[in-house]
């Protein structure tokens, strides 16, 4: 099923941060959107999310206008997403965090086991076998009873991806997923994002890291101060003397742009340690 945002605007105040943008997202590819910071890329994701309203035009996920939508109703449809900022239960282990998830969606199901007989091991068998294939999938089996606040960075990325995907979206959405990780890790991602794609999946990427985008994505769009640039595939992207101009530096600054990337990176990653060291519980 396509995606579409059609004629989408977002108004903050006085600011318009999203300017008339149309976009098409196809399942069965891995499409990524990049721009500058502040061009809007996050504010289309909240949207399509339902987590900003829409000032005008439309998000249509094939016959459905999800701009209508809640954000529950448009998580119902099967848009799940992660955030800029890791959003994790620190004081849960990583079960826990995937199994609160189940809960909220699984409600109804959980009334059920209280007050039918016999039906709460079923429901708890069909839980665990869903985490326990997201913590296999994600390689975070042997970290099933670590607390959150105490996974590595790295880790803490892949459990919110892993959270998202529980319920095998339709469309996935992730908001810099490479954002302070290290080679190694950003390797890793990497595979297991292509290991994700499906034909029936849409999945949209935004990320700030270049070579990460440009070796994983089959499309590229390009937003900048809230309008579409340009779109193409990675090589089309590359060559696009207006993307490198408003995007990437001046034209063939390449080191530029790597070394403006590692340090957002490592900000990013300081930032969370330092977060993760005032969570983590003091030992007894
Ligand atoms: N909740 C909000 N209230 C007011 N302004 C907002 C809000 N969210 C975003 N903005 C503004 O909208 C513009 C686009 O922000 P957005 O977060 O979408 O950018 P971005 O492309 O994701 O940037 P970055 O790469 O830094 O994450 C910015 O000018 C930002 O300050
Ligand atoms: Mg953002």
């Amino acid at each position: 099923m396509t995606l579409r945002f059609v004629g989408l605007r977002k108004r903050f105040g006085s600011l318009i941060a999203i300017d008339g943008v149309d976009l098409v997202f196809e399942p069965g590819k891995i499409t990524s959107i990049i721009g500058p910071n502040g061009a809007g890329k996050s504010t289309l994701i909240n949207m399509c999310a339902g987590s900003y309203k829409v000032t005008s035009g439309r998000i249509l996920f094939e016959d459905v206008e999800l701009q209508r939508l809640k954000k529950h109703q448009i998580a119902g449809h099967g848009v799940a997403r992660t955030y800029q900022n890791i959003r994790l239960f620190d004081g849960m282990t990583v079960q826990q965090n995937l199994e609160v998830c189940l809960f909220s969606s699984y409600l109804g199901r959980t009334f059920a086991e209280v007050f039918v007989p016999g039906v709460s091991q079923r429901f708890k068998n069909e839980r665990a076998a869903l985490c326990r294939e997201a913590l296999a999938r994600f390689g975070l089996t042997r970290f099933a009873e670590t607390l959150a606040a105490d996974l590595s960075y790295g880790n803490q990325k892949l459990l919110e991806i892993a959270r998202a995907t529980l319920l095998n979206p339709k469309v996935l959405m992730l908001d810099e997923p490479a954002a302070g990780l290290n080679h190694g890790e950003t390797d890793h991602l990497k595979e297991t994002l292509r290991s994700l794609v499906r034909p029936d999946r849409v999945m949209i990427i935004v990320e700030h890291d270049m070579s990460f985008v440009m070796t994983l994505s089959d499309h590229i769009f390009v937003l900048h101060q809230g309008r579409l640039l340009f779109e193409g595939t990675p090589a089309e992207v590359q060559a696009n003397f207006a993307v490198q101009e408003a995007y990437l530096g001046s034209p063939g600054d390449v080191d530029g742009i790597r070394v403006a990337a590692r340090n957002r990176a490592n900000r990013v990653r300081l930032r969370s340690n330092a977060n993760i060291e005032r969570r983590r519980p003091a030992p007894v």
